[in-house]
């Protein structure tokens, strides 16, 4: 067995207790002062300060880590991206620069449907290729979980190519890849005025097969004007959901059309953007228990207006971060923009934005009894930042701190700070 002892970390951050963590919960990071884990193989056996559980272990049996001067921290859980594609969209920022909209490039030919072809002619071996990399950069910031969706084929055959090669990144790349079917991202322009026939065409000929080879736990939507309406999202999900998919929805994004309160109708897990979420909406999603899944490195790329992450958790919702990174909206898997905004601009305290981060993240996959948090019978998945706080985060501002990332016990990244 592979034992190995952290110690002495300056600042040890638990995320320990129920998840996920709503409203005031999330303010309780279980932080402890001269923090020490155990971990036995893959798994965390033993939580505590330092003092108490030198009193348990026998140094001479365990590789020590010494953390000193060190904050120690639950894995990062990246719960939505769209990670896995073919070609970039970088003329596509230029145009925004130049004050075109999200929208308007869609409508004219660009957008999700300018990915579709350099996705539908990529190998699925170039598409792990380029899924690998990505990971990859991940990892350096201390993602050890990650959500990906498909959504760029439009067709059968490609959908599951993407679905296959995030299958495989998740066997051969440290990162878990948590995978998610997103067949209606888009509306191509023969499918347009047939919405609930592409629809159809989803769920009786390519879901099936999702479900058969295991391809993906979670089914998504893009309900938004002038791409599915609320009403054949709900269809969607409904029988979505009949097929043992569990939900999530982009919802909200650009207009108020309502995906707020269909997430909560529907029992969706996370309900994801809502940039323009009501309040009726938000309580809903409090009173039905779907997560909040806010992006907000999305609407710092697009300049829109920030998810009201502040009033979702003062009204006692529980709130997850994620990156969003995708070719067209928000390429970018930044962590430290990502505590940037959420401290500067949403106005969470840091304490908050970790739980997001963590155990919220966790819980918005599905995976809080595996990871998202430093407790016994949990993966060690881990990092250390170099600074001695979690102050550090937003302070050294954009930086990414990550010195060591644990994955499942092993060492699968470290950076010598020189
Ligand atoms: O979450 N909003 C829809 N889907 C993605 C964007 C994907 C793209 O632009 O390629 C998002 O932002
Ligand atoms: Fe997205």
């Amino acid at each position: 067995m592979k034992k190995r002892y952290i110690r002495h970390a300056s600042e040890l951050v638990t995320c320990k207790g129920k998840a996920p963590k709503h409203g005031k919960e999330m303010a309780d990071i279980g932080l402890i002062k001269d923090g020490a884990v155990i971990i036995h193989d893959d798994k965390i056996v033993a939580v505590g300060t330092t003092e108490e559980l030198d009193k348990q272990v026998n140094a001479e049996e365990y590789e020590v880590l010494d953390a000193s001067g060190k904050t120690v921290l639950p894995g990062f859980v990246d719960s939505h991206t769209h990670f896995v594609f073919g070609g970039y969209r970088a003329d596509e920022f230029s145009w925004r620069l130049n004050g075109d909209s999200y929208m308007s490039i869609m409508e004219r030919g660009g957008g999700i449907n300018a990915t579709v072809n350099p996705t539908r002619s990529a190998t699925e071996e170039e598409l792990v290729e380029a899924g690998r990399e990505r990971l990859n950069r991940m990892l350096e910031f201390g993602v050890t979980t990650v959500e990906g969706k498909s959504g760029y084929g439009m067709d059968c055959e490609t959908e599951l190519k993407q679905l296959r090669a995030m299958k495989k990144l998740d066997e051969i790349h440290p990162v878990d890849v948590v995978r998610t079917f997103l067949g209606p991202h888009s509306v191509l322009p023969q499918w347009k005025g047939k919405e609930r026939e592409f629809i159809e065409k989803q769920l009786t000929e390519v879901m099936p097969k999702v479900r058969e080879e295991d391809l993906a736990e979670f089914a998504d939507i893009f309900t938004e004007k002038n791409v599915f309406s609320v009403e054949d999202s709900e269809y969607y999900l409904t029988e979505a959901k009949k097929m043992g998919f569990k939900l999530k929805i982009h919802a909200d994004e650009i207009y108020q059309l309502g995906g707020a309160e269909l997430s909560a109708r529907v029992g969706a897990v996370s309900a994801d953007h809502l940039l323009k979420a009501s309040d009726e909406g938000i309580r809903q999603m409090k009173e039905a228990g779907v997560i909040s899944t806010l992006l907000p490195a999305t609407a710092f790329c697009l300049k829109e207006e920030y998810a009201p992450g502040r009033k979702m958790i003062d009204e006692g919702c529980a709130v997850a971060l994620a990156s969003d990174l995708n070719p067209g909206s928000c390429f970018t898997n930044s962590i430290p923009l990502l505590v940037a905004l959420g401290c500067i601009y949403m106005n969470m305290s840091i304490e908050e934005v970790i739980t997001a981060l963590t155990i919220n993240g966790a819980a918005a996959v599905d995976r809080a009894d595996r990871v998202g948090s430093l407790e016994p019978g949990k993966q060690a998945d881990i990092v250390f930042l170099k600074f001695p706080s979690i102050h550090y985060l937003p302070y050294h501002t954009g930086i990414n701190l990550v010195e060591t990332v644990i994955k499942n016990g092993e060492t699968v990244y470290h950076k010598e700070w020189v």
